[in-house]
C-alpha cells in the first residue's frame, strides 16, 4: 500500500490507534475515503454559494457527514458530530415547514427507490420559499414545488468511485457507550 494519513483516535485499551483517512497507490487500484466531498467538489459547492451570495450561515447542510460546509449540519449518524442528529424525514416536523434559507444535500445514492421522493418531499418542505437547494444524487430528485436551474455532471477521476466496492469500517458500542449516548 502506498503513502497515507492517518487520524489518530483516542486510547482504547491503553493502545492508541491509527485509522488511514487515505490510501494511495500508483498501480492499478486508487483508495479515498468515501461519504465525505472531496476538496475539488468543496470548492465547486464554495463558489456556488459565492455566485449566488448565499452565506455559510444561511445555508443547511443535510447529511453533512464529517462535512464543515453549512451553518447547520445534520446528519442521523451522531458519530459525525452535527449540529442535529437526525433522519432526513423527520426534518420537516423537527425544524418545521419553510424553515431553512438554503439547502445542500447530499445523501447516500443507495437510498432505496421508494424513498428517494420522500427525501425529496422532505427537503422542498423544510426550505424556505425562494430558497436554492443543491442535491447531489446521480438520480433527478425533482418533485412537485422545485423549479429545476441547473444539473451539474461531475466528470473524470471521481466517476471512476463508482465502479468500485465500498470497505466500511465500524466499531460496536459497549453497554456504556450505548447508556451514555442514547440514554436508559
Ligand atoms: C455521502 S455522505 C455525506 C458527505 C458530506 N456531505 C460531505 O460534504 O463530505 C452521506 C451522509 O448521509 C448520512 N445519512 C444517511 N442516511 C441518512 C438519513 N436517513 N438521515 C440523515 N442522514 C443520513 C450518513 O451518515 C452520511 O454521513
Amino acid at each position: 500500500m502506498g503513502k497515507g494519513s492517518c487520524s489518530k483516535v483516542k486510547k482504547i485499551n491503553g493502545k492508541i490507534r491509527l485509522i488511514p483517512d487515505k490510501f494511495e497507490r500508483n498501480g492499478k487500484f486508487y483508495f479515498v475515503e468515501a461519504w465525505r466531498f472531496p476538496v475539488e467538489i468543496e470548492k465547486f459547492v464554495k463558489d456556488w454559494m459565492k455566485s449566488l451570495y448565499i452565506s455559510n450561515n444561511s445555508l443547511t447542510h443535510v447529511c453533512c457527514g464529517k462535512s464543515r460546509i453549512g451553518g447547520l449540519r445534520i446528519d442521523d449518524n451522531i458519530f459525525l458530530q452535527p449540529d442535529i442528529a437526525a433522519d432526513v424525514l423527520d426534518l420537516p416536523w423537527i425544524l418545521g415547514k419553510n424553515s431553512q434559507e438554503h439547502i445542500l444535500a447530499d445523501l447516500p445514492w443507495q437510498i432505496g427507490y421508494h424513498d428517494r421522493r420522500y427525501f425529496s418531499y422532505a427537503m422542498r418542505d423544510i426550505c424556505k420559499e425562494g430558497g436554492y437547494l443543491l442535491i447531489n444524487a446521480p438520480w433527478n430528485p425533482w418533485v412537485k414545488g422545485l423549479k429545476f436551474l441547473r444539473v451539474y455532471k461531475v466528470l473524470q477521476a471521481f466517476n471512476s468511485y463508482r465502479d468500485l466496492v465500498d470497505f466500511w469500517l465500524f466499531q460496536k458500542m459497549t453497554t456504556k457507550e450505548l447508556r451514555n449516548y442514547y440514554g436508559s
